[in-house]
Order: structure tokens, then C-alpha cells, then sequence
């Protein structure tokens, strides 16, 4: 079997962390999200990786992805010129994928089990397509699948007024060559992309057998902003180890499961954690609060910081308290101590300001 996980599309509600990188780059305690993707499909014994990658961005993930070594798996990478849709994707891979079936991970979804159960579900039962599920609230903004008593999918609709069921389609997928043949078949959709619904839908209606798995564990679209917090938060909660490489002064207090990278130096702190620091990082005279990511070559001074994620080379200063946010790369927030006090800003094109 083979994977191609999909790291193109646009990524516009990410805006505008996306402006300026890809959004299956964009951390989750440090670690970028499309890293927890090939994670999961390695320790499922895949070891021929295609990543669907688009022109904007491509580079971008070469450059932190590499050729698979440090996972010991063969990565390849294919350029999608543009974000036409999930199943033109799967039509761009058709030489990589030759005659295997294939797992179709999307590079921006995070889930909190790995996928060993599920491959091994389509190796028993061998259906031509199998989804996994995910019980949901909302089902209304999602893709949904109404399944037959045995668990057979028989309709998929996207984001439907009245739903036949609340499990949304999580945007991991298992595939046998059958699907093919059903995306040479269908349409491109009003939104002018090649829908892997549709495909799908297709299957269904020639009487392939297309099977479904339903998550027991949590599900997280990180392409939203609210939702990459909340991942920031159960990935820390759920999987770091503490683990200290940097230097900490002993006027500082590391309460909890902290790691700190290499080079970093917390000097008259506290860091409660979970939290993360990675490297080269300073922090001084601050409070570093429960479920809060820091990354590379930071520098906070003066400032107290919790519930947040504070991407690389960023610096916060003289900065009361900051919680609940999401600060890019490359950010200063400095305070200006005049008695004028007054909001001096640059701020990009989407950016989202609470005063
Ligand atoms: P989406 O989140 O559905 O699309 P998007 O990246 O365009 O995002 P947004 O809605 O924020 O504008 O895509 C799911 C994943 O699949 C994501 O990792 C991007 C990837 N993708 C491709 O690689 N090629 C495509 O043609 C599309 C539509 C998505």
C-alpha cells in the first residue's frame, strides 16, 4: 500500500499565518502538522510516500520534509499546478500510485489515535473505499456520510441543510484502484473543483462496496484558527514529555511537563507547564503559563504568556499578559512606556487584534 498525503490548497482561513508559508507547516507543540501525518502513516509500515504539494508552497514543505530519511521511508513529491479539487489531486498521482491502493491523508488534519486499526480494517474486508468518520455536533459544516446498518457508506453529501447522520468525513481515506476509473467519470463542481464526494458518490452508484470507520478518539481540522488552538492544547495535554536541554537559572521555577530545546535559557521565570520551548529561545523576568508553545529563536521579556502559541523568532516585551492567541513568525509586540499610552500597530493584511 502507498499514501499521498495532500499539502496544496490555498489555505485561506488560516489567513494570514498562510500568507507567508503552508498551512500543514503551521505548529502544534512544535511540531508542524503534516509531521504528525507521515507520522501516522510510517507507523502503519507505509514506507512510499507521495505529498501532493502545490506551487506556492511546495518548496517550502520540501525544505522541512526532506527525502523521508530521518522517518527511513521514500517520500516523493508531486506538484499539483492547481488546487483542483481532492480527487485532482488523486488524478495528479495516478503514476505514483501505479496500480496500489493508496491511503489519501489530508496534510492538515490531526487525530489523536494512529491508523494501524484502519489500514488493517481495509486489508480484512478489502472494500473498494474506506472513510473514516467522526461523530460530530455541527454536522451541517461538514462532508456527511449516511451508512446502512452494516456500516456500508450509501450517500455522501457536502454540508447538507438536513443531515442523514452526524459523522462528517475526517479526510482520511483508504482507496483500491477502482477510484480511478470513478474520477475519469465525474464533473468538476460548482466550485469548479474535482470532488472526492463525488468520486465517491460514483463508486456507490456502480455498486462498489465502500466501507466506513468511525474515530473513537478526537479529530481536529486544523485549517481553522480556533481549532489549531485547541490542538496546541490536547497535544500538549495528551503527548509531550517533559524533557529540559536548555539552561534554566536558579532564580526560575519549571513547574510540570516542560520541554526546553537546546541553546534556550529561562532566567528569573516561571514556566508552568505543559508547555514547550524550542530552541535558542530567551525568556527572562516572565510567566509562562499551562498549555502554551513557544518556538525557535524567541525572545520574551517582562511579559506573562499562557494558553498561546508564539511561532519562531518572535519577541514579546514588557507585555502584561497575553492569552488565547496566536502569534506568527518573525512578530514583535513591544509596550511603549510613555505616558501616552497609545496603540502603535503594523499589522498585515487579516490580522485579528483584541485591545
Ligand atoms: P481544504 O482545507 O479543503 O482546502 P484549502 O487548503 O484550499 O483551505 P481553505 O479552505 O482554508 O482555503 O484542503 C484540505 C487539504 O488538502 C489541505 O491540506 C490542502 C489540500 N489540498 C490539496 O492538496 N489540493 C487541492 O486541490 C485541495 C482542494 C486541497
Amino acid at each position: 500500500m502507498k499514501a499521498i498525503i495532500l499539502s496544496g490548497g490555498k489555505g485561506t482561513r488560516l489567513r494570514p499565518l498562510t500568507y507567508s508559508g503552508a498551512k500543514q507547516l503551521v505548529p502544534v507543540a512544535n511540531k508542524p502538522i503534516l509531521f504528525y501525518c507521515i507520522d501516522n502513516i510510517v507507523q502503519a509500515g507505509i514506507k512510499d510516500i507521495g505529498i501532493i504539494i502545490s506551487p506556492e508552497t511546495g518548496q517550502e514543505i520540501k525544505d522541512a520534509v526532506g527525502d523521508g530519511s530521518p522517518w527511513n521511508v521514500n517520500i516523493q513529491y508531486i506538484l499539483q499546478e492547481v488546487p483542483g479539487g481532492l480527487a485532482h489531486a488523486i488524478k495528479t498521482a495516478r503514476a505514483f500510485l501505479d496500480d496500489s491502493p493508496f491511503i489519501m491523508y489530508l496534510g492538515d488534519n490531526l487525530i489523536g489515535t494512529g491508523i494501524n486499526e484502519f489500514v488493517e480494517e481495509f486489508q480484512k474486508n478489502t472494500p473498494e473505499a474506506l472513510i473514516l468518520l467522526k461523530e460530530v455536533k455541527n454536522p451541517k459544516q461538514f462532508g456527511v456520510a449516511e451508512i446502512s446498518k452494516e456500516g456500508k457508506v450509501t450517500h455522501l453529501l457536502e454540508k447538507p441543510d438536513i443531515p442523514p447522520s452526524n459523522l462528517a468525513l475526517v479526510g482520511i481515506y483508504i482507496f483500491s484502484t477502482k477510484i480511478h476509473t470513478a474520477i475519469e467519470k465525474i464533473k468538476p463542481s460548482k466550485r469548479g473543483e474535482l470532488e472526492i464526494t463525488d468520486a465517491i458518490q460514483e463508486l456507490i452508484s456502480t455498486g462498489s462496496n465502500v466501507e466506513s470507520f468511525v474515530l473513537d478518539t478526537w479529530w481536529l481540522d486544523t485549517g481553522k484558527k480556533d481549532d489549531l488552538l485547541t490542538a496546541n492544547v490536547i497535544v500538549l495535554d495528551e503527548w509531550l514529555k517533559g524533557n529540559i536541554n536548555g539552561h534554566i537559572d536558579d532564580s526560575s521555577k519549571v513547574l510540570g511537563r516542560v520541554t526546553i530545546g537546546k541553546g534556550s535559557m529561562i532566567k528569573k521565570s516561571t514556566i508552568r507547564g505543559p508547555v514547550v520551548i524550542g530552541e535558542n529561545t530567551m525568556i527572562e523576568n516572565s510567566f509562562i503559563g499551562p498549555h502554551t508553545s513557544i518556538g525557535d529563536n524567541v525572545k520574551i521579556m517582562k511579559s506573562s504568556v499562557e494558553h498561546s502559541v508564539v511561532m519562531n523568532s518572535s519577541e514579546l516585551i514588557e507585555i502584561e499578559r497575553i492569552e488565547e492567541s496566536i502569534i506568527g513568525r518573525r512578530v514583535k509586540i513591544t509596550s511603549n512606556n510613555t505616558m501616552h499610552k497609545a496603540l502603535r500597530l503594523m499589522l498585515g493584511d487579516d490580522s485579528v487584534v483584541e485591545v
